[in-house]
Protein backbone atom coordinates (compact mmCIF):
# COMPACT_ATOMS: atom_id res chain seq x y z
CA UNK A 1 0.00 0.00 0.00
CA UNK A 2 1.40 3.35 -0.72
CA UNK A 3 0.45 6.28 1.54
CA UNK A 4 0.21 10.41 0.93
CA UNK A 5 0.05 13.17 3.64
CA UNK A 6 -1.76 15.78 1.92
CA UNK A 7 0.21 18.77 3.79
CA UNK A 8 -0.95 21.65 1.61
CA UNK A 9 -3.06 24.78 2.37
CA UNK A 10 -2.41 28.23 3.49
CA UNK A 11 -2.35 27.78 7.06
CA UNK A 12 -4.67 31.18 7.06
CA UNK A 13 -6.37 30.28 10.33
CA UNK A 14 -3.08 29.80 11.99
CA UNK A 15 -1.45 33.66 10.67
CA UNK A 16 0.99 34.78 12.26
CA UNK A 17 2.70 31.66 12.46
CA UNK A 18 1.88 30.64 9.12
CA UNK A 19 3.39 33.72 8.17
CA UNK A 20 6.59 31.73 6.44
CA UNK A 21 6.65 28.39 8.05
CA UNK A 22 4.00 25.74 6.80
CA UNK A 23 1.36 24.84 9.68
CA UNK A 24 2.30 20.93 8.94
CA UNK A 25 5.87 21.90 10.54
CA UNK A 26 4.51 24.07 13.48
CA UNK A 27 5.63 22.33 16.74
CA UNK A 28 2.94 20.11 18.54
CA UNK A 29 4.81 20.12 22.09
CA UNK A 30 8.05 18.57 21.38
CA UNK A 31 7.96 17.32 17.13
CA UNK A 32 6.66 19.16 14.06
CA UNK A 33 2.98 18.35 13.36
CA UNK A 34 3.52 16.23 10.03
CA UNK A 35 5.25 13.56 12.93
CA UNK A 36 1.78 12.23 13.37
CA UNK A 37 0.35 11.85 10.55
CA UNK A 38 3.94 9.94 8.87
CA UNK A 39 3.51 7.63 12.40
CA UNK A 40 0.10 6.56 11.53
CA UNK A 41 1.17 5.74 8.09
CA UNK A 42 4.25 4.37 9.56
CA UNK A 43 2.15 1.82 12.11
CA UNK A 44 0.00 1.03 8.98
CA UNK A 45 3.09 -0.64 7.74
CA UNK A 46 3.55 2.27 4.43
CA UNK A 47 6.76 2.98 3.81
CA UNK A 48 6.55 4.79 0.30
CA UNK A 49 4.92 8.00 1.02
CA UNK A 50 4.10 11.35 -1.04
CA UNK A 51 4.41 14.42 0.66
CA UNK A 52 2.12 16.79 -0.93
CA UNK A 53 2.49 20.90 0.29
CA UNK A 54 2.32 24.21 -1.15
CA UNK A 55 5.05 24.78 -3.34
CA UNK A 56 6.81 27.33 -1.04
CA UNK A 57 6.89 24.72 1.18
CA UNK A 58 8.26 21.48 -0.21
CA UNK A 59 12.02 22.24 0.65
CA UNK A 60 11.30 23.11 3.96
CA UNK A 61 9.63 19.19 4.29
CA UNK A 62 12.36 17.86 2.18
CA UNK A 63 15.57 19.13 4.20
CA UNK A 64 13.51 18.35 7.26
CA UNK A 65 12.38 14.71 6.28
CA UNK A 66 15.05 14.05 3.07
CA UNK A 67 14.61 11.25 1.33
CA UNK A 68 13.22 8.66 3.91
CA UNK A 69 16.34 6.59 3.66
CA UNK A 70 17.38 7.15 7.54
CA UNK A 71 13.93 5.71 9.25
CA UNK A 72 13.78 3.09 6.42
CA UNK A 73 11.07 4.79 4.61
CA UNK A 74 11.09 5.86 0.67
CA UNK A 75 9.90 9.50 0.68
CA UNK A 76 8.68 11.83 -2.23
CA UNK A 77 7.59 15.10 -2.39
CA UNK A 78 5.13 17.02 -4.64
CA UNK A 79 3.83 20.49 -4.93
CA UNK A 80 0.16 21.58 -5.04
CA UNK A 81 -0.01 24.59 -6.44
CA UNK A 82 -3.31 25.86 -4.91
CA UNK A 83 -5.51 24.19 -2.70
CA UNK A 84 -8.26 22.94 -5.15
CA UNK A 85 -9.05 19.82 -3.10
CA UNK A 86 -8.69 16.84 -0.49
CA UNK A 87 -8.83 14.86 -3.77
CA UNK A 88 -6.47 16.82 -5.57
CA UNK A 89 -3.72 14.00 -4.02
CA UNK A 90 -4.83 11.39 -6.07
CA UNK A 91 -4.48 13.24 -9.40
CA UNK A 92 -1.07 14.69 -8.13
CA UNK A 93 0.26 11.17 -6.71
CA UNK A 94 -1.25 9.52 -9.32
CA UNK A 95 2.07 8.33 -10.77
CA UNK A 96 2.77 7.31 -7.36
CA UNK A 97 0.06 5.38 -6.62
CA UNK A 98 0.51 3.19 -9.66
CA UNK A 99 -1.58 0.35 -9.58
CA UNK A 100 -1.49 -0.04 -5.37
CA UNK A 101 -4.19 0.74 -2.76
CA UNK A 102 -3.29 3.86 -0.89
CA UNK A 103 -3.49 5.44 2.10
CA UNK A 104 -4.09 8.97 2.20
CA UNK A 105 -3.74 11.27 5.97
CA UNK A 106 -4.69 14.66 5.99
CA UNK A 107 -1.30 16.45 7.75
CA UNK A 108 -2.76 17.94 10.07
CA UNK A 109 -4.04 15.22 11.94
CA UNK A 110 -3.47 13.29 15.13
CA UNK A 111 -4.77 9.60 15.51
CA UNK A 112 -3.68 8.16 19.20
CA UNK A 113 -5.58 5.50 21.11
CA UNK A 114 -5.19 2.27 22.48
CA UNK A 115 -5.30 -0.76 19.44
CA UNK A 116 -5.09 2.36 16.39
CA UNK A 117 -2.43 -0.01 14.70
CA UNK A 118 -4.49 -3.24 14.50
CA UNK A 119 -7.30 -1.76 13.62
CA UNK A 120 -5.92 0.03 10.51
CA UNK A 121 -4.05 -3.04 9.90
CA UNK A 122 -7.54 -4.97 9.99
CA UNK A 123 -9.80 -2.08 7.71
CA UNK A 124 -6.66 -2.84 5.16
CA UNK A 125 -6.52 -6.41 5.64
CA UNK A 126 -10.38 -6.44 4.13
CA UNK A 127 -10.27 -2.86 1.77
CA UNK A 128 -12.87 -3.78 -1.31
CA UNK A 129 -13.40 -0.04 -2.02
CA UNK A 130 -12.86 2.63 1.01
CA UNK A 131 -12.71 2.37 4.55
CA UNK A 132 -13.30 5.32 6.60
CA UNK A 133 -12.84 6.05 10.44
CA UNK A 134 -14.97 7.88 12.07
CA UNK A 135 -15.12 10.27 15.58
CA UNK A 136 -18.05 11.22 17.76
CA UNK A 137 -17.99 14.94 17.93
CA UNK A 138 -20.37 17.22 19.76
CA UNK A 139 -20.24 19.43 16.34
CA UNK A 140 -20.87 16.98 13.27
CA UNK A 141 -21.87 20.24 10.89
CA UNK A 142 -18.02 20.62 10.71
CA UNK A 143 -16.90 17.53 9.18
CA UNK A 144 -18.23 15.18 6.81
CA UNK A 145 -20.66 13.20 8.36
CA UNK A 146 -20.96 9.31 8.25
CA UNK A 147 -24.14 6.82 9.05
CA UNK A 148 -23.12 3.01 9.30
CA UNK A 149 -25.02 0.25 9.51
CA UNK A 150 -24.35 -2.66 12.35
CA UNK A 151 -22.13 -4.33 9.87
CA UNK A 152 -19.77 -1.24 9.35
CA UNK A 153 -21.21 -0.41 5.77
CA UNK A 154 -21.44 3.11 5.34
CA UNK A 155 -25.00 4.28 4.49
CA UNK A 156 -24.63 7.95 4.33
CA UNK A 157 -22.41 10.74 3.72
CA UNK A 158 -22.64 14.39 3.86
CA UNK A 159 -20.24 17.43 3.85
CA UNK A 160 -20.40 19.54 6.53
CA UNK A 161 -24.42 18.81 6.99
CA UNK A 162 -26.86 21.60 8.46
CA UNK A 163 -28.68 18.82 10.29
CA UNK A 164 -25.90 16.14 10.64
CA UNK A 165 -28.00 12.41 10.57
CA UNK A 166 -25.35 11.35 12.89
CA UNK A 167 -21.73 12.09 15.56
CA UNK A 168 -19.90 10.58 13.70
CA UNK A 169 -17.02 13.15 12.26
CA UNK A 170 -15.47 11.41 9.36
CA UNK A 171 -11.58 11.56 9.68
CA UNK A 172 -8.71 12.21 7.80
CA UNK A 173 -7.15 8.91 7.35
CA UNK A 174 -8.72 7.18 4.28
CA UNK A 175 -7.86 4.10 2.91
CA UNK A 176 -8.58 3.12 -0.76
CA UNK A 177 -8.80 0.40 -3.86
CA UNK A 178 -6.84 1.53 -6.88
CA UNK A 179 -10.21 2.59 -8.15
CA UNK A 180 -9.99 6.38 -6.03
CA UNK A 181 -7.76 7.40 -9.15
CA UNK A 182 -10.12 7.03 -11.62
CA UNK A 183 -12.90 8.55 -9.55
CA UNK A 184 -10.99 11.68 -8.82
CA UNK A 185 -10.07 11.69 -12.50
CA UNK A 186 -14.17 12.08 -12.73
CA UNK A 187 -15.14 14.43 -10.41
CA UNK A 188 -16.13 18.01 -10.90
CA UNK A 189 -15.37 20.84 -8.95
CA UNK A 190 -18.01 21.49 -5.49
CA UNK A 191 -19.86 24.83 -5.40
CA UNK A 192 -16.47 26.39 -3.43
CA UNK A 193 -14.22 25.12 -6.15
CA UNK A 194 -13.01 21.95 -4.57
CA UNK A 195 -12.31 18.73 -5.61
CA UNK A 196 -13.55 17.25 -2.42
CA UNK A 197 -13.21 14.11 -0.66
CA UNK A 198 -16.37 13.63 0.55
CA UNK A 199 -17.32 13.28 -3.48
CA UNK A 200 -15.00 9.72 -3.70
CA UNK A 201 -16.43 8.92 -0.67
CA UNK A 202 -19.49 8.89 -2.18
CA UNK A 203 -18.94 7.08 -5.66
CA UNK A 204 -17.74 4.34 -3.19
CA UNK A 205 -20.71 4.41 -0.87
CA UNK A 206 -23.39 4.28 -4.33
CA UNK A 207 -21.46 1.26 -5.08
CA UNK A 208 -21.91 -0.21 -1.87
CA UNK A 209 -17.98 -0.47 -1.19
CA UNK A 210 -17.90 1.96 1.70
CA UNK A 211 -16.64 1.54 5.16
CA UNK A 212 -16.93 3.07 8.26
CA UNK A 213 -14.93 1.90 11.45
CA UNK A 214 -15.72 4.13 14.61
CA UNK A 215 -13.19 5.13 17.12
CA UNK A 216 -14.36 4.73 20.30
CA UNK A 217 -13.95 6.45 23.66
CA UNK A 218 -11.04 7.07 25.08
CA UNK A 219 -9.00 7.71 21.77
CA UNK A 220 -8.46 10.81 20.61
CA UNK A 221 -8.53 12.08 17.32
CA UNK A 222 -6.90 15.89 16.77
CA UNK A 223 -7.37 18.01 13.67
CA UNK A 224 -5.36 21.61 14.43
CA UNK A 225 -6.89 24.19 11.91
CA UNK A 226 -6.73 26.96 14.85
CA UNK A 227 -4.81 28.54 17.90
CA UNK A 228 -6.61 26.88 20.58
CA UNK A 229 -6.65 23.17 19.16
CA UNK A 230 -2.87 23.33 18.19
CA UNK A 231 -2.54 24.23 21.87
CA UNK A 232 -4.84 22.09 23.18
CA UNK A 233 -2.93 19.07 20.62
CA UNK A 234 0.17 20.13 22.31
CA UNK A 235 -1.12 20.23 25.57
CA UNK A 236 -2.21 16.84 25.43
CA UNK A 237 1.21 15.07 24.05
CA UNK A 238 2.98 16.74 26.53
CA UNK A 239 0.39 15.50 29.42
CA UNK A 240 0.20 12.04 28.32
CA UNK A 241 4.62 11.77 27.40
CA UNK A 242 5.09 13.33 30.38
CA UNK A 243 2.70 10.53 32.61
CA UNK A 244 3.86 7.76 30.89
CA UNK A 245 7.23 8.51 29.89
CA UNK A 246 6.74 7.59 26.64
CA UNK A 247 6.55 9.65 23.60
CA UNK A 248 3.35 9.81 21.22
CA UNK A 249 4.48 9.78 17.60
CA UNK A 250 8.10 9.29 17.68
CA UNK A 251 9.23 8.54 14.52
CA UNK A 252 12.72 6.95 15.10
CA UNK A 253 11.10 4.52 17.46
CA UNK A 254 7.97 3.43 15.07
CA UNK A 255 10.78 3.15 12.56
CA UNK A 256 12.97 0.62 15.14
CA UNK A 257 9.44 -1.36 16.67
CA UNK A 258 8.35 -1.89 12.86
CA UNK A 259 11.48 -3.16 12.19
CA UNK A 260 12.55 -0.47 9.19
CA UNK A 261 15.91 0.16 11.05
CA UNK A 262 18.20 -1.65 13.54
CA UNK A 263 18.85 -0.64 16.79
CA UNK A 264 22.27 1.09 16.08
CA UNK A 265 20.97 3.33 13.28
CA UNK A 266 18.10 4.19 16.22
CA UNK A 267 20.88 5.00 18.57
CA UNK A 268 23.08 7.24 15.71
CA UNK A 269 19.55 8.88 14.54
CA UNK A 270 18.81 9.38 18.24
CA UNK A 271 22.86 11.23 19.02
CA UNK A 272 22.19 14.01 15.83
CA UNK A 273 19.50 14.92 18.09
CA UNK A 274 21.73 16.07 20.58
CA UNK A 275 20.97 16.38 24.11
CA UNK A 276 17.45 17.07 24.05
CA UNK A 277 14.85 15.21 25.83
CA UNK A 278 13.45 13.86 22.42
CA UNK A 279 17.41 12.93 21.23
CA UNK A 280 17.82 11.31 24.95
CA UNK A 281 14.67 9.10 24.74
CA UNK A 282 15.47 8.05 21.26
CA UNK A 283 18.77 6.74 22.78
CA UNK A 284 17.60 5.15 25.36
CA UNK A 285 14.27 2.94 22.93
CA UNK A 286 17.39 1.78 21.32
CA UNK A 287 19.50 0.51 23.49
CA UNK A 288 16.62 -1.29 24.99
CA UNK A 289 14.43 -1.92 22.18
CA UNK A 290 15.42 -5.52 20.94
CA UNK A 291 15.82 -5.36 16.79
CA UNK A 292 12.71 -7.22 15.61
CA UNK A 293 12.05 -8.42 11.37
CA UNK A 294 10.98 -6.01 9.06
CA UNK A 295 7.11 -5.83 9.22
CA UNK A 296 5.54 -6.38 6.26
CA UNK A 297 3.37 -3.16 4.72
CA UNK A 298 -0.47 -3.48 5.21
CA UNK A 299 -1.98 -4.62 1.59
CA UNK A 300 0.51 -4.78 -1.07
CA UNK A 301 3.53 -3.17 -2.29
CA UNK A 302 5.62 -2.01 0.57
CA UNK A 303 8.56 0.15 -0.45
O1 LIG B 1 -10.67 16.88 9.21
C1 LIG B 1 -11.60 15.97 8.63
C2 LIG B 1 -12.46 16.69 7.63
O2 LIG B 1 -11.56 17.13 6.58
C3 LIG B 1 -13.54 15.76 7.05
O3 LIG B 1 -14.51 15.44 8.04
C4 LIG B 1 -14.24 16.43 5.89
O4 LIG B 1 -15.12 15.51 5.28
C5 LIG B 1 -13.21 16.87 4.84
O5 LIG B 1 -13.84 17.58 3.79
C6 LIG B 1 -12.19 17.80 5.49
O6 LIG B 1 -12.88 18.96 5.93
P1 LIG B 1 -12.13 20.32 6.29
O7 LIG B 1 -13.09 21.43 6.17
O8 LIG B 1 -11.47 20.14 7.62
O9 LIG B 1 -11.04 20.42 5.18
P2 LIG B 1 -9.97 21.55 5.00
O10 LIG B 1 -10.30 22.29 3.75
O11 LIG B 1 -9.80 22.35 6.25
O12 LIG B 1 -8.65 20.74 4.76
C7 LIG B 1 -8.13 19.82 5.69
C8 LIG B 1 -6.60 19.82 5.62
O13 LIG B 1 -6.16 19.47 4.31
C9 LIG B 1 -5.96 21.16 5.92
O14 LIG B 1 -4.86 20.94 6.80
C10 LIG B 1 -5.44 21.70 4.65
C11 LIG B 1 -5.28 20.46 3.81
N1 LIG B 1 -5.64 20.74 2.43
C12 LIG B 1 -6.92 21.08 2.15
C13 LIG B 1 -7.30 21.33 0.84
C14 LIG B 1 -8.72 21.69 0.53
C15 LIG B 1 -4.70 20.66 1.43
O15 LIG B 1 -3.52 20.36 1.71
N2 LIG B 1 -5.06 20.92 0.14
C16 LIG B 1 -6.33 21.25 -0.19
O16 LIG B 1 -6.59 21.49 -1.39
Amino acid sequence: MKGIILAGGSGTRLRPLTGTISKQLLPVYDKPMIYYPLSVLMLAGVRDILIISARDHVDMFRSMLGDGSRLGLELSYAAQDEPRGIAEAFLIGQEHIGDSPVALILGDNVFHGPGFSSLIHQAAARLDGCELFGYPVKDPQRYGVGEVDAEGRLVSLVEKPVKPRSNLAVTGLYLYDNDVVDIARGLAPSARGELEITDVNRAYLAAGRARLTALGRGFAWLDMGTHDSLLQAGQYVQLLEQRQGERIACVEEIALRMGFIGPEQCHALGRELGDSGYGRYVQETARRTPARAPESAVGSTAA
